[in-house]
């Protein structure tokens, strides 16, 4: 199964972001990971389209966007218009979520849902067309460097069944506390998208980071 690397902005030294960016993409990463958190529906805040932009200005990666943030259909077109290449919500945080992932491909973006360690599958069961990635938190999101959960494991298999099941060909990606000890166990269990922080910006060479996550998932194939 494939591997792809998004290196999550979130850790890195905002001071030297074009630096630590074109490192991660020296080292082979495929997307970069932008968590836009709001304050509200998770507690902590980050940054929105400015860094965006910036983002389109120094790497020519897709950038993965990951939005923390209640009403986030909000911004669909804003993000679109910055050039996101994937948008990804909670659907606790809005209430149309089939209309909103619909809007999401109709402005040319992959439309992500976002399942949080205590959020059921059910969410994602009554809008499996609608999707191309589902993005299984596997620590509660807000911050950096936590553990990875466990159970995750047993979910991000769950997922992989119901997507078989319905005959979809949707991205799995798998969101925090993923190293060189925790991604193979992910990847075993068909996450093909690893989300990255600290494991790849915390780490002295950014880059060589990012090769010993792929080489980690090889092992486990
Ligand atoms: C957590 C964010 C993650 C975070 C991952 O709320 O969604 O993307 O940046 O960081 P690490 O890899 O350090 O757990
Ligand atoms: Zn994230």
């Amino acid at each position: 199964m494939s591997v792809r690397i998004a290196p999550s902005v979130l850790s890195t030294d905002l001071g030297r972001l074009r630096e630590q960016v074109t490192e991660a993409a020296a080292g082979g990463a495929e997307w970069m990971h932008v968590d836009v958190m709001d304050g509200h529906f998770v507690p902590n805040l980050t940054f929105g389209l400015p860094i965006i932009r910036a983002l389109r200005g120094v790497t020519g990666l897709p950038l993965d966007v990951h939005l923390m943030v209640e009403r986030p259909e909000q911004y669909i077109a804003d993000y679109a218009d910055a050039g996101a290449a994937v948008f990804t919500f909670h659907p606790e945080a809005t209430v149309h979520v089939q209309r909103h992932l619909a809007s999401i491909r109709a402005h040319g973006m992959r439309a992500g849902l976002a399942l949080n360690p205590g959020t059921p599958l059910t969410y994602l069961e009554e809008v499996v067309a609608d999707v191309d990635l589902v993005l299984i938190m596997s620590v509660n999101p807000g911050f950096g460097g936590q553990r990875y959960i466990p159970a995750s494991t047993a979910k991000i298999a769950r997922v992989a069944a119901m997507l078989a099941q319905a005959g979809s060909s949707a991205a799995i990606e798998v969101d925090g506390g993923i190293t060189v000890d925790t991604i193979a166990q992910a990847h075993r269990a068909g996450a093909d998208t690893f989300v990255a922080g600290t494991a790849v910006f915390g780490e002295p060479d950014i880059a060589e980071a990012v090769r010993a996550l792929k080489r980690a998932c090889l092992v486990s194939t």
